[in-house]
């Protein structure tokens, strides 16, 4: 039986990683190396380059292998958002959750150190790699082969989602459909609102937490103690044009300080409106009036 480690990358890591990188090759469309085997002296080149946030290996420690590897990079020009640019186990280690585990420790120092969002891309053929990461929260951004957006960071840094994830673990109770699809989501109190939904629910005590698409904010949140929603009544909106907006909120019991953005994500820029909306102790509850939309350059 084989025992697992997974660690940051060190130096020392170089050679055994070239063998994993061959002995993967076959896995990677049109292979990883290119048809000419990856030497140790290539491998610290490479890794002496990067710049990343994070990069964890697998080690085997009855072998004494690597037996996977994952990287963690900011996103240029965004202080919010990372990426996860490689990630790879070895064939004859696969499906013993060992990717999985290295994801959620990417999720968790990523949520840890202060950023909103993670993104993944790969291809839409991966069959082994698209439910694994709707399962750690990914969703997959409609006509983008194949690129996919965490929010789960986010979700888990509001205060409702702090209380919750105190006593339930994030992953065990993620509410999360798994097809080869992409996540063409919509949510009955935002409309036709283009969003991604994340649901987490145990032991009857459940959260919600809706995700404007074009915003890359959260634009709704359901929990035990409040449900409020920033909502726009045009889905697709001119740039530069007020709009009618709304926040909607069931109750009194709104927390002061979660604060929820509706806004667009259009052509390249990004429109927000001038202020977030507040869900805060029902004062804002039923609240409609013009949210005016500007613009600000898009990062990625
Ligand atoms: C994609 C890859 C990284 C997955 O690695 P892995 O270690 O086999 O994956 P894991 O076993 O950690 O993850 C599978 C998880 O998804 C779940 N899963 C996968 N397919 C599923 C399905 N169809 N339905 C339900 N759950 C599924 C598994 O149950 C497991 O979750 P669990 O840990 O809660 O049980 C690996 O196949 C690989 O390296 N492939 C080649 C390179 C590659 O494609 N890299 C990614 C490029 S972007």
């Amino acid at each position: 039986m084989s025992d697992y480690v997974i660690r940051p990358y060190t130096s020392e890591d170089n050679a055994p990683l070239a063998v994993m990188w061959n002995e993967s090759d076959d896995q990677w469309p049109g292979t990883f190396t290119g048809g000419v085997p990856m030497t140790e002296e290539q491998v610290r080149d490479w890794m002496d380059e990067e710049t990343c946030l994070m990069r964890l290996v697998i080690e085997n420690s009855s072998g004494g292998s690597i037996v996977g590897y994952g990287s963690l990079w900011e996103t240029a020009g965004r202080k919010d958002s990372c990426y996860v640019a490689l990630l790879n186990v070895h064939p004859a280690h696969q499906k013993r959750s060992l990717a999985r585990r290295m994801l959620t420790q990417m999720i968790d120092w990523a949520t840890e150190h202060g950023y909103r969002r993670v993104t993944i891309g790969t291809w839409p053929a991966n069959l082994k790699s698209v439910p694994l990461y709707k399962k750690v929260g990914f969703h997959w951004v409609p006509d983008l082969d194949v690129f996919m957006e965490n929010y789960i960071p986010a979700v888990r840094r509001m205060g409702f989602g702090q209380d919750f994830f105190r006593q339930h673990d994030w992953y065990v109770t993620f509410q999360r459909e798994l097809e080869q699809v992409a996540d063409e989501q919509r949510h009955p109190a935002t409309g036709d609102m283009k969003v991604f939904v994340f649901r987490w629910e145990e032991d009857g005590e459940a959260i919600e937490a809706v995700v404007d698409r074009y915003a890359q904010a959260i634009t709704g949140v359901d929990t035990a103690d409040f449900a409020a929603y920033a909502i726009v009544d045009e889905s697709e909106p001119a740039q530069g044009h007020r709009l009618p907006g709304a926040l909607a909120s069931d109750q009194q019991a709104g927390r002061a300080g979660e604060r929820l953005c509706a806004g667009r994500w259009r052509d390249g820029d990004r429109l927000e409106p001038p202020g977030l909306l507040r869900a805060g102790s029902g004062r804002d509850a039923g609240r409609r009036g013009d949210v005016r939309l500007r613009c600000r350059r898009a990062e990625a």
